[in-house]
């Protein structure tokens, strides 16, 4: 068997052991529901990565790959408030099955549960793993206000972006491989280098979610299409349009992007043919490998087997061919 597929299987087993419906039903059952719905299980997985890296037993990082997979459902959750959106993972949205107070509280209920997750460790290695944790969950709640301010705005640059998907989606990523670097006791430096590999992996894994919201597909991407269309995003492929387009082109996406429409059939379809016509989309492919292959560069330098550098490698490589 596929070593990612073991970490998955034995990663919804620890979950299924771990996360109990008990009362009140109506804080614990959106929390089955939405892990139950599955995901890729990326960051879980790159904690295993982390760990094995290291030369330890991934099994020791259980709790701590469950934690962080509760985090990130738990930003999920207020996400999916915060971007209206209805669909994730192919099914309605917490707040839409439920109501927007129930998944603001389950949210924050999956977050204690990733704490509380964390405290199966000792010592050095608790006071290091909180450390992270707690500069990670911040850093996320930075990236998160940037997003929702860059709604707002049209001057936003590209270092802009990329600062805000940093801090909203890769120090995660980041933390998820140091966190098994820290498990395995790595030297610190290694660990720091690992956690560059990450960040640097977390901003194609972002532009590649991007890219997928305008041109992927519902059935495998699971999300709405357009969605960040619909609300406005400067992502890669609007700042990177108004860049190259010429000035009536640039007239007609600030005059789309300075609306909220409540049918956006016709703003989808008319933005996505502009993206193509300027060639964001080409150019936010060019972005998504020069990511992983700065992610690569730095994965080179870290001390570890030749196999275990492959694997990482397999990984980073899926992750910007994806279409889930
Ligand atoms: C979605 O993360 C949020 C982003 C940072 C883009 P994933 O794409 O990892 O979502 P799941 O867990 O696989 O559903
Ligand atoms: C994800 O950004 C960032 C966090 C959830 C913290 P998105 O808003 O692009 O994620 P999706 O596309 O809804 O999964
Ligand atoms: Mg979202
Ligand atoms: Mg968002
Ligand atoms: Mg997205």
């Amino acid at each position: 068997m596929l070593k990612i597929e073991e970490y998955r299987i034995d990663f919804i087993a620890h979950l299924q052991e771990k996360i109990n419906v008990v009362d009140p039903k109506n804080l614990y059952l959106p929390i089955e529901y939405i892990l139950g719905l599955g995901g890729k299980r990326l960051r879980p997985i790159l904690v295993f990565m982390g760990v094995t890296a290291f030369g330890e037993d991934y099994k020791e990082a259980l709790d701590a790959s469950l934690a962080i997979e509760l985090f990130h459902n738990f930003t999920l959750l207020h996400d999916d408030i915060m971007d209206e959106a209805p669909l994730r993972r192919g099914r309605e949205t917490v707040h839409e099955k439920w109501d927007v107070n129930t998944a603001i509280l389950s949210g924050d209920a999956m977050f204690i549960l990733a704490y509380q997750l964390l405290e199966s460790y000792d010592g050095v290695n608790y006071k290091k793993l909180m450390q992270l944790f707690n500069k990670t969950s911040l850093e996320v709640c930075e990236g998160q206000q940037h997003d929702m301010d860059f709604e707002t705005r049209d001057n936003v640059t590209v270092e802009e972006y990329i600062n805000m998907i940093g801090l909203k989606t890769s120090v995660l990523v980041a933390a998820a491989l140091k966190m098994g670097a820290i498990i395995a006791n790595a030297p610190e430096e290694e660990a720091d280098k690992i956690y560059d590999f990450g960040l640097n992996l977390g901003i194609a894994f972002q532009l590649q979610d991007d890219y997928l919201d305008a041109f992927g597909d519902t059935a495998t991407f699971g999300k709405q299409i357009g969605g960040d269309i619909m609300e406005n995003k400067k992502t890669y492929l609007y700042i990177e349009a108004l860049k190259n387009s010429d000035t009536e082109t640039k007239e007609e996406l600030l005059s789309w992007y300075s609306e909220t429409l409540d049918d956006n059939t016709v703003k989808v379809k008319r933005v996505k043919e502009l993206f193509k016509q300027v060639g964001s989309d080409k150019l936010i492919r060019d972005a998504i490998q020069n990511y992983t292959d700065k992610a690569f560069t730095v994965l080179d330098t870290i001390s570890i087997s030749e196999a275990n550098s492959f694997v990482l490698k397999q990984f980073g490589d899926n992750l910007m061919t994806r279409t889930v």
